[in-house]
């Protein structure tokens, strides 16, 4: 039996309608914020993740989906969707239209990372790109935006953890400093630290090792050296965020996994979720869309986990399952032929309706209709064929009546409650 891949599920029936409902409600909410959908590639050349999110990140040094195509050429599953919506930007010139660009995207993504609770080799993402101001209140959008669905899908004990990178300028100042504190502490961080005190030091600001954690604890912070351009626009986001009453955490910790970030960076964590306890993150990115060969363009965008979200959701809220109006029961050698039509001519009225083919008998028909979801069963035996007539049987109540087969579909359907 050939199974499938560690890390990928399978996300079967039971399953589709909590996924619709998530889906549904990013959607509704992008679109409520001015997002329009985007929908890009799930493949796209090597160098466009490795230079976006950074050659020395846990993505692109381990992660990535990496293989040759036939022409040779290196293509990556995507990881995330932010280099491959600002490939499109810059592709499609988008920069030339006056109207606010701001997008979003559902889809898989693929990383191969160790598979746990809430980590998946391939996982969906729920994201939104707003391209084309550098203004504060576009942060808070995004985050309100983010907030406003989370809650909405009442996902418990939320904390949206904020903080600032600063420039790239701020940045390159501060580095040096960390890097000399680090190097006194060396003895102290784990491996994965020590290597990454050279290639990316920040990121050992954000090592879960609680050794390490310790050991930098009284690091400088990097929001005590912002340049005050930086430092204004992080007052303004949190004044922001207050005044549309989104509360948060300052977190001088925060550094995200990807290299593209400038400004504002934002996690939204929950204790539900144990170790892989981020639901969504994101931030600003105003250098990206030039360093990909764009002009400079400043954006700010998030994605959602959605499997996280998944584990989170409240039981209730997704209880909504396949539902099929009617179960066509024919039987018999007249009823069985009329049923076919019958069932089609339902459905071409858009009610839906539902059949076994397996069963011949109005006992396995009753058993089959009771287990179907169905609110009502038409049963068309040789009997009823011969009357030219029908029984709907209501499968709750059981409450039957007979009704002319002729023109059942329109009457049928100016009895269905709209829904
Ligand atoms: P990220 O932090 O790498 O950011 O991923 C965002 C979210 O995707 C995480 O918070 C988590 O919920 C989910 N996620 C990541 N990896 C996995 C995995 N292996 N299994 C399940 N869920 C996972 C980005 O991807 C950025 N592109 C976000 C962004 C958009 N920044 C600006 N715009």
């Amino acid at each position: 039996m050939i199974k499938g891949i560690k890390g990928v599920k399978d996300i079967l029936p039971e399953e589709t309608p909590r996924w619709r409902f998530i889906e549904d409600s990013a959607r509704r909410w992008a679109l409520c914020y001015g997002y329009q959908e985007i929908r890009i590639p799930i493949f796209e050349l090597t160098v466009l993740f490795a230079r976006s999110i950074g050659s020395a990140t846990d993505i692109v040094e381990k992660e990535m989906y990496t293989f040759s195509d036939r022409d040779g050429s290196s293509v990556t599953l995507r990881p995330e969707g932010t280099a491959g919506t600002v490939r499109a930007f810059i592709e499609h010139n988008r920069v030339a239209d006056p109207r606010p660009q701001k997008y979003f995207y559902i889809g898989p993504m693929f990383r191969h990372e160790r598979p746990q609770a809430g980590r998946l080799r391939q996982f969906h993402q729920f994201g939104v790109e707003s391209f084309g101001t550098a203004d504060s209140r576009a942060d808070v959008e995004v985050i309100a935006l983010l907030w406003r669905l989370l809650s909405d899908l009442g996902l418990p004990n939320l904390t949206l953890e904020i903080n600032s990178l600063g420039s790239s300028g701020d940045r390159a100042a501060y580095t040096p400093l960390l890097r000399s504190f680090l190097s006194q502490q060396e003895s102290r961080l784990c491996g994965n630290c020590r290597r990454r005190m050279e290639t990316n030091p920040l990121r050992v600001l954000d090592c879960k090792v609680p050794d390490c954690r310790a050991a930098t604890e009284s690091a400088p912070r990097l929001t005590d050296h912002l340049s005050p351009e930086a430092l204004a626009h992080f007052d303004q986001v949190l004044a922001g965020l207050v005044a549309v009453g989104v509360s948060y955490r300052l977190n001088p910790r925060l550094v995200r996994g990807l290299d593209y970030y400038c400004l504002t960076s934002f996690e939204i964590t929950s204790a539900h979720l144990g170790a892989q306890n981020a639901v969504a993150a994101g931030g600003r990115y105003d250098g990206l869309v030039e360093m990909l060969g764009g002009p400079s363009v400043p954006a700010v965008g998030f994605a959602v986990g959605l499997e996280r979200v998944s584990l989170m959701l409240p039981r209730a809220s997704s209880s909504s399952s396949n539902e099929w109006l009617y179960y066509v029961a024919a039987f018999g050698k007249i009823g069985t032929k009329l049923g076919l039509v019958l069932l089609d001519e339902l459905r071409r009225m858009g009610l839906a309706a539902q059949c076994d083919y397996r069963a011949t008998t109005l006992k396995t028909h009753l058993r089959q209709a009771d287990r179907s979801n169905c609110r009502y069963a038409i049963l068309l035996g040789d009997d009823e064929a011969r009357r030219g007539s029908i029984i709907l049987r209501n499968l709750e109540s059981k409450v039957q009546e007979e009704l002319p087969l002729a023109g059942l579909s329109t009457l049928l359907k100016t009895r269905t409650p709209p829904s």
